[in-house]
Order: C-alpha cells, then structure tokens, then sequence
C-alpha cells in the first residue's frame, strides 16, 4: 500500500507542478492591452522600455493607461499595442488593415529603431570591447580577433540601414502617398516597375545571421579573462540585440512589405482606370 500511495502522491506532484509551470508561462505571455497602466507593461517585460522610447514614450508615467499615454503624444494606441505584443511574445503576429495602417508611424518607429541601433546598441558594444582591451595582457590576439569581426557586422549592418534609410523607405513614403492622394502620380507609378516593393524582398538580407558567429566566438572560443564580466556583458548585448533585430525584421517583412505591396496593386489598377477613363 505505501508504495502505491507515494507513486500517487509523487503523481500528483508533477501534474501540480506542471500546470503551475505552464501558468506562469501563459501569465509571462498574457497578451498586453491598451487599457493596462504603461508602468505595467514595464513590469511585465523591461525589454518593451525601448520600444517605447521609439515612440518618444519615456519612463515616469504614473498611473496613466497606455491609451492615456499614447493619447498625449499623439500616437495611434491601436498600432503602438501590436508593436508591443509583437515584441512581447514571440509567435504573435501583428494585424493591421490597409485602410487604417498608419504606414508613416511604423517608418518613424523603423527609422528610430535604425537609429538605436546605431547611436546607442552598436557604439556600446564597441566601446566594452575598447575597454577589455585596454586591460587584458594575455589573449589580446583573440580579443583583436572579435573586435574586427565585430567591425565587420557593424559595417555590414551599417550598409543595409544605410539602403533602407536612403532608398526603400523614401520609395515606400511615396507609395503611401500616391495611395491617398485623390489625384495619382502617373509618372511615379511607371517608375514602380523599374523599382518596387518585390525588388526590396528579394535584396533584403538577414542580417541577424551574422550574430550567430559573432557570439559563438565568445561562447565557445575566447579563453577566459580577468575581466569576464566584460565579456559576459558583450554577449548579453549580443543576444539581445538579436532579438531587437528579429523583432524588426519581422516588421519589414511581414508588415510593411505586404501592406506596400497591396497599395502598389491598387495604383496599377487606379492607374489604369484613369487612363481607359
Ligand atoms: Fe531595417
Ligand atoms: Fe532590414
């Protein structure tokens, strides 16, 4: 009987455990909503602070609801909160309606995004690395070694901002526009078949790729140093700049080009009513 009565007991334990488990996971990806006080956001996920500060949204909000907050800098709560939950929980996928997306806002939050990445992400990463080297005697080769790998990804990333920035996203303003101008720009829409949408998506690179190696050099390769907390803080900035990136890309991707993609559609067909008309 005691055998048979511990099994249970043991039995017991593990089913309790495992929905205590799994609703811990479901409440750390409970979809957030716009009725939620800011600072809650915060406490369910620190990571969503610069998000938010992409929106121009800082810390000290009080008490303030996030359609409050959004409502005071003159952002759309509805497109902020799919940001957000897009972030937030990995597998969520943002939805929009053409008629309503607010194509300009998501370029700002992209553009700043690009920005973050390079005043702050990038130049910080960099400057631990200096800071190693200044003080390592030993295995200063390997820590050369990673700063130009490093060099190299922060040119390469450079490169593609720099091509999104100056090319795709002014083509995809003047998409936006054209789409809501009563009047179409003719010449611009015979221009869309020398450059559009599909050309971007089929040049857009991963660029999250190259991180992969880049932190495998510190996991695997680089022997242990005396400042090893450096060390770690690179990596931790690593990972977490891969998922920023992730995040964006996914918004490049699976938003903005469909979106650019269905209004190019609709101008062709407009355009080539205006000209039978
Ligand atoms: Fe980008
Ligand atoms: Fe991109």
């Amino acid at each position: 009987m005691a055998p048979a009565f511990f099994i249970y007991q043991q039995l017991f334990k593990y089913i309790l455990d495992y929905f205590t488990f799994a609703k811990l996971k479901l409440n750390m990806y409970m979809r957030l909503h716009k009725n939620m006080k800011m600072a809650d956001l915060v406490h369910k996920n620190y990571l969503l602070v610069p998000v938010m500060n992409r929106f121009g949204i800082h810390l000290g909000f009080g008490d303030k609801s996030v359609k409050e907050v959004c409502k005071e800098h003159d952002i759309d709560s509805g497109f902020f909160m799919e940001i957000i939950n897009s972030f937030h929980e990995p597998k969520y996928y943002p939805q929009f309606d053409l008629e309503t997306f607010p194509l300009p806002l998501a370029i700002r939050y992209l553009s700043n995004t690009h920005k973050s990445y390079l005043e702050q992400r990038l130049p910080e990463i960099e400057a631990t690395i200096g800071e190693i080297l200044e003080t390592c005697q030993i295995n200063k080769e390997n820590i050369l070694l990673l700063r130009n790998f490093f060099l190299e990804y922060k040119s390469e990333l450079s490169t593609h901002i720099d091509r999104e920035e100056n090319v795709v996203y002014p083509y995809v303003t003047k998409v936006f526009e054209n789409y809501k101008s009563e009047v179409i720009d003719i010449e611009f829409i015979q221009n869309m078949i020398s450059y559009s949408i599909v050309d971007y998506s089929n040049e857009h690179d991963n660029v999250e790729e190259k991180l992969y190696d880049l932190k495998n050099i510190i996991i695997k390769y680089l022997p242990p140093l005396k400042r090893q907390v450096l060390l770690n803080k690179i990596l931790f900035e690593l990972f977490r700049l891969e998922t920023d990136l992730n995040d964006h890309t996914m918004l490049e991707e699976k938003v903005m080009i469909p979106m650019v993609l269905l209004m190019e559609e609709k101008l062709k067909i407009r355009a080539k009513m205006d000209s039978k008309g």
